[in-house]
C-alpha cells in the first residue's frame, strides 16, 4: 500500500517559487491500478517521484507498505527502491546497448551473478513478447518495443510496485493499446500494484480501478474510476471525462426544448451495471401520464462493468412528474435534474 499524506513541494527559481504539489493525500491499495490525470504543469510528475523520494517532499509523509519513506537513511531507502519499479514516458534506455543489457542494468548495479542474470531476463524477454529482440540494440527499436524494455527493466528486481509517468504519451493510439494491455498483464499476472500519471483519460478508462485528478499542485477530486466517470464533480474532472463520455445534449435539441415552454424536467439518469435502463423507460411511458424523450445516451465499459447515461426529458403535468421521478428513485436509478439554460453545454 501506498500512501503519501499532505505531501507539499515547492521549487524555487529565477522567476519565483513554483508550489508543485499542495497537501497532496492520495492511497493507493494493494492490487491497484492508480491513475493521477491532469494538464501538463499539474504537479503529477512531482508527485510520482515522491513516492520513490526522487523528490523529497517538503512536509507530508510517505508511507510505503508500512514505511515511512520520508524518515528513512539513504542506504535503507535504496534498499526499499528495489521493490519500486519505474517506466518513463522517454523510455530511458541506453541505446548504444542490447534489449538484454538494458533489462539487466538494475540487477547488474546489484552485482548478481551472470547466471542468474541472464534466466531472468530470458523470463522478462518472454513475458514482454520480445524473446526475438533480445540481441538487437535498444536504438533500432520502435517506440513500442522500447517501452516494453523499459517496462521488463522496471520488473527485474520482482518488484511489488510499478510506478508509471506518462508511459503511453510518445506513442500511437495502437501502439498505446498494447502497452496498456501489457500493463494490465503486470498488474493482474504479477500481481504488481501500479500508480500512474497520464493527460489522457483514455488511459485510466483502459485500466484504471482508482483515479486522482491534479490541478495546479492539488487534488481536486479522486475515486474509483466508474464513480467519477459516472458523476464527475469538479470542472476540470468534467471536461476529462467529456473527452472519453461525452453525455451532452445536443445544441439543436437542447435549443428545441428551450422553445418548446412544455411542462417538463430533464433528468441525466444513471445506470451502473446489470440495471436494465430499456425497460425502465417502457415502465415510466406505461404507469404514468408523462411523455419520455431521449436527449443523449452513452454506454461505456469500465473495470468490465457498464455504465449507462442516459439524459431524458419528461413532459406532462407537475403532479405526473413528480410521480414518475419518485418511482425512478425507486428503482435504484440514480437521478440528478438538469437545468436548461441558453448558451449553457451541461
Ligand atoms: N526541478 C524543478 N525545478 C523547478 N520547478 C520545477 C521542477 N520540477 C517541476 N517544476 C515545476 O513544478 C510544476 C509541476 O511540474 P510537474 O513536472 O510535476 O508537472 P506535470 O504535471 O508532470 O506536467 P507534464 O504533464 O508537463 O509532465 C511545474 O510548474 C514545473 O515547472
Ligand atoms: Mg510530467
Amino acid at each position: 500500500m501506498i500512501t503519501v499524506e499532505n505531501v507539499s513541494k515547492t521549487f524555487s527559481g529565477k522567476s519565483g517559487d513554483v508550489e508543485a504539489l499542495k497537501n497532496v493525500t492520495i492511497q493507493v491499495n494493494d492490487g491497484d491500478i492508480f491513475g493521477v490525470i491532469g494538464f501538463s504543469g499539474a504537479g503529477k510528475s512531482t508527485l510520482i517521484r515522491t513516492v520513490n523520494l526522487l523528490e523529497r517532499p517538503d512536509s507530508g509523509k510517505v508511507i510505503i507498505n508500512g514505511t515511512d519513506m520520508t524518515a528513512l537513511p539513504k542506504r535503507k531507502l535504496l534498499e526499499i527502491r528495489k521493490n519500486i519499479g519505474m517506466v518513463f514516458q522517454q523510455f530511458n534506455l541506453l541505446n548504444s546497448k542490447t534489449v538484454r543489457q538494458n533489462i539487466a542494468i538494475p540487477l547488474i548495479l546489484e552485482k548478481k551473478p551472470k547466471a542468474e542474470i541472464r534466466e531472468r531476463v530470458n523470463e522478462l524477454l518472454k513475458f514482454v513478447e520480445l524473446e526475438e529482440k533480445g540481441d538487437v540494440y535498444a536504438e533500432n527499436l520502435s517506440g513500442g518495443q522500447k517501452q516494453r524494455v523499459g517496462i521488463a527493466r522496471a520488473l527485474v528486481t520482482n518488484p511489488s510496485i510499478l510506478l508509471c509517468d506518462e508511459a503511453t504519451s510518445a506513442l500511437d493510439p495502437k501502439t498505446t493499446e498494447s502497452i496498456l494491455e501489457l500493463l494490465k498483464k503486470v498488474n493482474r499476472e504479477l500481481g504488481v500494484t501500479i500508480l500512474l500519471i497520464t493527460h489522457q483519460m483514455n488511459v485510466i478508462r483502459e485500466i484504471c480501478n482508482r483515479v486522482a485528478v491534479m490541478e495546479n499542485g492539488e487534488i481536486v477530486e479522486q475515486g474509483d474510476v466508474i464513480d467519477v466517470f459516472g458523476d464527475p464533480q469538479h470542472d476540470i474532472t468534467k471536461g476529462f471525462v467529456k473527452t472519453v463520455i461525452d453525455d451532452t445534449i445536443p445544441a439543436s435539441i437542447r435549443r428545441s426544448i428551450l422553445n418548446d415552454h412544455k411542462q417538463g424536467e430533464v433528468l441525466r439518469l444513471k445506470f451502473t451495471g446489470e440495471s436494465a435502463q430499456d425497460s425502465l423507460l417502457s415502465r415510466i411511458n406505461k404507469n404514468f401520464s408523462v411523455e419520455t424523450n431521449v436527449l443523449s445516451a452513452t454506454v461505456s465499459e469500465l473495470q468490465g462493468m457498464v455504465l449507462s447515461i442516459l439524459t431524458i426529458r419528461l413532459t406532462g403535468t407537475d403532479d405526473e412528474i413528480a410521480k414518475a421521478e419518485r418511482y425512478i428513485k425507486e428503482s435504484g436509478v440514480e437521478a440528478r435534474k438538469v437545468i436548461l439554460k441558453n448558451g449553457s453545454t451541461d
